[in-house]
């Protein structure tokens, strides 16, 4: 959906999670310039030393816009949109003229009414981007395509992840909160049941 190309700027928001963690990957892996955007150092520690990404932005801590500013040299031709709110508008102030802004979730608005609506819209008219929003369902026929590929990247050692396991559906209230606060290490699971051996 974002179409990149080698040589372009992909900018990743919640970059260390699920998504976003494989999202920079395959960015690198398309040969582009990619910049993440995670909540802690040690999530973009990873991100840089781990990952790959050229760069990393720590939004608790640092000015975003000032920073994808430093960072995005070239402008932001792909924006891959997992939180919406501020870094969303900090995105598109910096979006370069027909960029990509494919839309995976708005994570910082689910619960919280009081995330100002994004201020920067009138960029999609005058750099006629593409946003398009989309869920996995749609995508269900590419499975095997999409199991079949990243298989073939962790064999060869070019995609890595991280997942987060709580024990017991008791648990899941509280683990599905990590997801809001940032405290989940990558992709977030609840084992229900133990396999005997
Ligand atoms: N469209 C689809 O089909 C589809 C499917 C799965 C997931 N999603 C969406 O994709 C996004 C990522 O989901 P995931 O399952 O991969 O979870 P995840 O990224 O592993 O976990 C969510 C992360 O979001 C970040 N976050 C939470 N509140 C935030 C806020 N207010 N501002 C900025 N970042 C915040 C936290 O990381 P930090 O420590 O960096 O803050 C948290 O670890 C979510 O928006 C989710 O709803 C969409």
């Amino acid at each position: 959906m974002g179409k990149p190309k080698s040589g372009e700027t992909v900018v990743v928001s919640a970059a260390a999670g699920a998504v976003g963690s494989i999202v920079c990957q395959i960015a690198k892996i398309k040969g582009c310039h990619v910049v993440g955007i995670a909540g802690s150092d040690e999530k973009c520690d990873w991100l840089r030393n781990d990952l790959g990404v050229d760069s990393a932005i720590n939004y608790k801590s640092e000015d975003v816009l000032a920073a994808l500013k430093k960072y995005c040299s070239n402008g932001i031709d792909i924006y891959f949109e997992n939180v919406g709110g501020e870094i969303l508008d900090a995105a598109l102030t910096l979006m370069n003229k027909f960029g990509r802004i494919p839309v995976c979730g708005v994570i910082s608005m689910y619960n919280d009414w009081s995330v100002p609506e994004p201020k920067m819209l009138k960029n999609i008219l005058m750099k006629r981007l593409t946003v398009q929003g989309f869920i996995l369902l749609d995508y269900l026929h590419r499975m095997e395509e999409s199991l079949q590929a990243l298989s073939q990247w962790i064999a060869e050692g070019k995609i890595q992840y991280r997942v987060d396991i709580v024990d017991g559906i008791e648990n899941a209230p509280t683990a599905l909160s990590k997801l809001f606060t940032g405290e989940n290490q990558g992709k977030l699971l609840i084992q229900t049941s133990k396999v005997e051996s």
